[in-house]
């Protein structure tokens, strides 16, 4: 009689913790939005995928293909103005802080404080993940933007050299042009333009001329003799593109250089995923360097993830353990082998990773002891949409006209100063 008492009282107090309030269901379903659709950076997400999975969470993928992020940005925008935002989305710089001051971001300030984030994540990228002091955003990994993708072969068989300066550049484009090769494998889309944009301003005009165009947006930096130099440089790459440019995809570019199709390719270490991706080997199959002119700067692309917040506790738990899980050793090694970026987790072994990564690393602490550490302004780290956006069409439209380089570099500035 009295058992039977304690068992009813016991299944009573289990139903009252479980019912609303009470402690959270351990697991639950995240749906994420995300860019990443190439043979490298499908390899890569899916191993937070399997980690988040092995702790018996569900992913529900909401992959929104498109290079750089764009359309994505797009389709996010929509869903949250419809009132139905993903669980998680791939959100990047300044743009964190505008979704956390709409009210849209769930607080991860208990995972930061469990796991130490302030100790492990360098202050520059930490503060870019927090919102009035509060963790918003979950950082992933550091992109480097001004590489060069090399195919030797090509090199060799056009008795080319590899360039470290434009001019080089020049003289190693037209071998590789008259031994019938395509020279630069070029994607022709307005993110790639400014991609490679960037890299030319930082390698001709320098940190200082880069920091006050490219981050400080300073329309009498931009129309000035320097950028009309950058804008010249870009124009002059495009008689070594091939007809089949315009359009095309970064990684259906990253494989004419794999191929051997092409001898270089301008593009952020995401291009080294799809090299890895093909079983091809640093300094044997391909050769990763500076783009010329950029040795000492790192331009630096770090991607990262926001979290919405949700009713649902199941959901908030595992939010909650992607958060986590994202800035732990075992994912950080993995995750950034694959996609050709270097771990965002300081302290981590540098074993592990490739030649080109051990570079990044080398040079992300060094280019910021210089001030060479400068944010991408292409990949949505230095200003703000607008001003991207401003700078985004002038480039294209230049590079896609016979417009005048001074014309650009004054359209440049006005485009930028409306978008101020
Ligand atoms: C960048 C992003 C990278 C890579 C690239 C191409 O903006 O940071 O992770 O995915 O776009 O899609």
């Amino acid at each position: 009689m009295k058992k039977g008492f304690i068992l009813l009282a016991l299944i009573f107090c289990a139903s009252l913790l479980f019912a609303d309030g009470g402690p959270t269901p351990e697991t639950g379903e995240v749906e994420v939005l995300h860019w990443w659709t190439s043979g490298g950076e499908a390899a890569s997400v899916a191993v937070l995928k399997e980690l988040l999975e092995a702790e018996g969470h569900t992913w529900k993928d909401f992959a929104v293909a498109g290079g750089g992020g764009d359309q994505a940005m797009t389709v996010l925008r929509s869903r949250a103005v419809a009132g139905n935002p993903p669980t998680a989305a791939q959100v990047k710089g300044p743009q964190i802080q505008d979704w956390a001051a709409e009210g849209f971001l769930t607080n991860l300030d208990d995972v930061a404080e469990a796991e130490n984030w302030d100790g492990l994540v360098p202050k520059v990228i930490a503060d870019i993940m927090k919102y009035k002091g509060n963790w918003v955003a979950v950082p992933v990994n550091v992109h480097r933007i001004n590489w060069m993708w090399v195919n030797p072969e090509v090199f060799k068989k056009a008795g080319a050299k590899i360039p470290k300066t434009w001019a080089e550049f020049e003289m190693a484009a037209k071998k590789i042009q008259a031994a019938g090769m395509t020279p630069v494998a070029w994607g022709g889309q307005p993110w790639q333009e400014i991609t490679v944009f960037e890299t030319i301003v930082a390698g001709v005009g320098g940190t200082d001329f880069y920091n006050k165009t490219m981050v400080q947006a300073d329309p009498s930096a931009i129309n000035s003799p320097t950028m009309v130099k950058c804008l010249e440089t870009l124009k002059m790459m495009k008689q070594y593109t091939d007809p089949g440019a315009p359009g095309r995809d970064w990684n259906l570019a990253t494989a004419m250089v794999i191929k051997g199709e092409a001898g270089m390719q301008f593009m952020g270490d995401w291009a080294k995923g799809e090299f890895t991706a093909a079983g091809k080997k640093p300094d044997v199959d391909y050769i990763a360097t500076h783009a010329p002119g950029t040795s000492k700067q790192f331009l630096f692309n770090v991607d990262s993830f926001i979290m919405f917040e949700v009713k649902d506790p199941s959901a908030k738990e595992a939010q909650k353990a992607m958060a986590r899980l994202i800035l732990e050793p075992k994912f950080q090694e993995v995750f950034n082998i694959n996609k050709g970026s270097i771990p965002v987790r300081m302290g981590m072994s540098e074993d592990p990773f490739d030649i080109p990564a051990q570079l990044s690393m080398k040079d992300f602490t060094a280019s910021a002891k210089t001030g060479d550490l400068v944010p991408s302004m292409a990949h949505e780290m230095a200003t703000s949409r607008a001003i991207r956006g401003a700078i985004m069409d002038t480039v294209t439209a230049f590079y896609n006209s016979d417009m005048r380089a001074k014309d650009a570099a004054a359209q440049m500035a006005n485009a930028v100063r409306s978008a101020q």
